[in-house]
């Protein structure tokens, strides 16, 4: 048990210091936490063994050397994490306040400011004389790093206060790294270290990115990388700080203004970022609520959360609460689900897709992350593979966040085994053996064997039937690999040969089953132009693509038969796209298999070409995003086509409005910043119905 205490101890204070100092975290945040959790667990099975340098007893990291240190007039607090992650957590956090409080049942709901938990680094900052003098990090609560030469780089962060402030304050918040600004800074690290510029170094995370920007000796520096920030709590500096508690100093002054929302409007009007997402609710039902809401729109958000924060709005009830351990009582923070987790490889394997590129996947041990089980994650292409340099045994980070698949963020080399392998992309397919080359440019090895190669085959069925193209309800991926490697599928139109004496000799394959294949082949004969182009799968067509050829050339005869020349005239194709379609009509099995379709009865409707181009939106481009109040997504979409508008996933100069609902992130913020007109619901309803 020594050992294990001795042990975890060594072990979290090396992950301390690489994550607070180096800003080069050594693993993910729930890792860390399980490993804090077990040593406090023994702590308090055994207190006569806490030292006072046990990682339990501290708050932050001890600041860097090469910084000014700086004491805390106010001491910075830590915030008690619920361990009930499940929306109960919000109930035992409510019911400890009511009890502490001693409120009865008879008593009315606690009023809350629900905030969102930041995922970046804490601030502090000092107004003189409404002069922004001093930053400074949390350190370990009590004294901490000068970082204002870098603080005063970030735009957002006023230099000074207007008259309706008081003169001396100090306001707290988080710094840190939108997503998008993340990327791009990675994109631009990832650029020099290609150029040979080998100090440079790519960020794990935006908080990683944002902590290392915060901590620069070099001000230029930390000016290039974009921080944001948002306030969250107010402190006034108390004459005799020795005198006061704790609590009672960080509390100094505040009830004058009576509530933490009022606190937050103050912050506000004083030109400070206050989150649009922090709200007063009432009681358990109402912290339930919010902690619903965020989740939801959580992978929404331009930046990265771990979590939501519930406070007691009023002043008066946190005073009475107090605070342990160096956390208030009044606060606690409440996490999602990790997205990042620890894992070992089993395999690594290459996939082949539907245009024969090969992917490299990991195969992973299953864990818990994102909220799902998760047992592959993407290496993406031989580059990326290579960069992160993931081997089989390994033991690697993995991330899953919202929708998007889940992936590899990077190895722990201190783990890794002697004789680990380094992955090589193979020279031929592993379905066909076909060669697989890559192009020059390219990022992606392709398999040459086309059609010929039973996984393209499999994908491009899968695409076929895909519910926006034909839309073959019952044909999914197992059985699609059945007919395949059962030789009763080779090319799209035996799907409309196959026969039920046929289909039930499959497999686990029922009466009922069989009959229902059958009726949605049926169905899926009759189609619309724009979903056939796009499930004959060109690369580079997609559902938008397909649509504007259709709209264009009005048949599928026009389709194939049209020049480089007319395939430029369309909107929005170019060079790429028209090569790619002649490309594949010009391959007679190609345009066999259109023929062979029609064939077996696969008809659709044709129009006139050009006859939508006298539609109200004719030449008119839509972005949709965020949660509209009564439409779907795809109802919107539907609306804005009939009137003959093209919607789009991304905002450019050529977007002629924004469809936007709730929670609206980067998209929106494009939109306003290139100044494009943006529309609500009841817009839309409005433009559509107009003549
Ligand atoms: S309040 C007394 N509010 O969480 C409570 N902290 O505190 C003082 N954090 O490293 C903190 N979002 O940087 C508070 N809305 C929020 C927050 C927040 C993120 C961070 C803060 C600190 C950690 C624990």
């Amino acid at each position: 048990m020594l050992d294990r205490l001795v042990q975890l101890r060594q072990q979290l204070q090396l992950a301390g210091h690489h994550y607070h100092v180096l800003d080069d975290p050594l693993m993910p945040d729930a890792e860390y936490d399980r490993l804090f959790r077990e040593l406090q667990a023994l702590e308090a099975a055994h207190p006569g063994l806490i030292t006072p340098d046990s990682p339990t007893q501290r708050v932050g990291a001890a600041p860097m050397a090469a910084f000014t240190q700086v004491r805390h007039r106010v001491p910075m607090l830590s915030i008690h994490t619920e361990t009930d992650i499940s929306e109960q957590g919000a109930v035992q956090f409510d019911a400890r306040v009511r009890k502490q409080l001693q409120l009865n049942d008879t008593d009315p709901p606690v009023n809350y400011v629900a905030e969102l938990k930041f995922d970046g680094l804490a601030i502090s900052l000092i107004y003189r004389h409404r002069l922004l003098v001093q930053a400074c990090t949390r350190g370990d609560g009590e004294t901490s790093e000068d970082v204002t030469h870098n603080i005063r780089t970030i735009g957002q962060i006023p230099l000074c206060l207007p008259d309706s402030a008081p003169a001396e304050l100090e306001v707290r918040g988080e710094v840190y790294m939108r997503r998008d600004d993340f990327e791009s800074l990675n994109e631009r690290q990832r650029k020099c270290i290609a150029e040979g510029l080998k100090h440079e170094k790519t960020f794990v995370n935006p908080r990683n990115a944002a902590a290392g920007a915060v901590r620069q000796l070099d001000p230029k520096i930390a000016a290039q990388r974009p921080l944001s920030f948002y306030a969250y709590a107010l402190h006034f500096h108390p004459d005799a700080a020795h005198t006061l508690s704790p609590v009672e100093a960080t509390l100094n002054g505040l009830q004058a203004f009576g509530s933490h929302q009022q606190v937050l409007t103050a912050l506000k009007d004083w030109g400070f970022p206050v989150s649009e997402h922090s709200r007063q609710v009432n009681g358990a039902s109402g912290l339930i609520t919010f902690h619903q809401e965020i989740a939801a729109l959580r992978d929404s958000l331009p930046f990265d959360i771990d979590g939501v924060v519930y406070k007691v709005s009023d002043i008066g009830l946190q005073a009475r609460m107090g605070m342990v351990s160096r956390e208030p009582r009044w606060a606690v923070a409440h996490k999602y689900p990790a997205q990042e987790e620890l894992t070992t490889v089993l395999g690594i394997e290459v996939q082949v897709g539907r245009t024969g590129k090969l992917t490299p996947v990991a195969k992973l041990a299953p864990v818990f992350v994102g909220g799902v089980t998760v047992t592959n994650a993407t290496l993406h292409n031989e580059d990326e593979a290579r960069r992160k340099d993931v081997r089989v045994a390994d033991t690697v980070i993995v991330r899953r966040a919202g929708d998007v698949i889940p992936e590899v963020v990077s190895v722990m080399l201190e783990k890794r085994m002697q004789d680990a392998r380094i992955f090589t992309m193979p020279a031929l397919c592993p379905v066909c053996g076909s060669l697989a080359v890559r192009e020059d440019g390219e990022a992606d090895y392709r398999c040459t064997g086309g059609l010929f190669c039973s996984a393209q085959r499999k994908q491009a069925i899968l695409h076929f039937a895909h519910k926006r193209a034909v839309d073959i309800a019952d044909l999914g991926e197992k059985l699609v690999d059945q007919l395949v490697d059962a030789g009763l599928v080779n090319t799209l139109s035996d799907l409309y040969k196959l026969g039920f004496s046929q289909l039930s000799s499959l497999e686990r394959m029922a009466e009922k089953s069989a009959n229902n294949l059958l009726a949605s082949l049926q169905r899926s004969k009759l189609t619309t132009l724009p979903r056939f182009i796009f499930g004959l799968g060109i690369r580079h067509v997609g559902e938008a693509t397909a649509k504007d050829m259709a709209r264009h050339f009005g048949s599928m005869d026009a389709v194939m038969d049209a020049s480089m020349e007319q395939l430029l005239t369309v909107n929005d194709v170019g060079p790429v796209v028209a090569q790619s379609l002649r490309t594949f009509f010009d391959q007679s099995h190609n345009r066999e298999v259109v023929e062979q379709l029609r064939a077996c009865g696969v008809n659709w409707e044709e129009s006139a070409p050009g006859a939508r181009l006298d539609l109200p939106l004719a030449g008119h481009t839509y972005v949709i995003t965020g949660t509209l109040p009564t439409l779907s997504r795809d109802q919107a979409q539907a609306m804005l086509e009939e009137a003959g508008a093209k919607v789009a996933g991304s905002v450019s100069k050529k977007t002629t409005g924004v469809i936007a609902g709730e929670s609206a992130g980067s998209k929106l913020e494009k939109a306003i910043s290139l100044g494009i007109p943006v529309l609500d619901e009841a817009a839309l309803m409005a433009l559509v119905k107009s003549p």
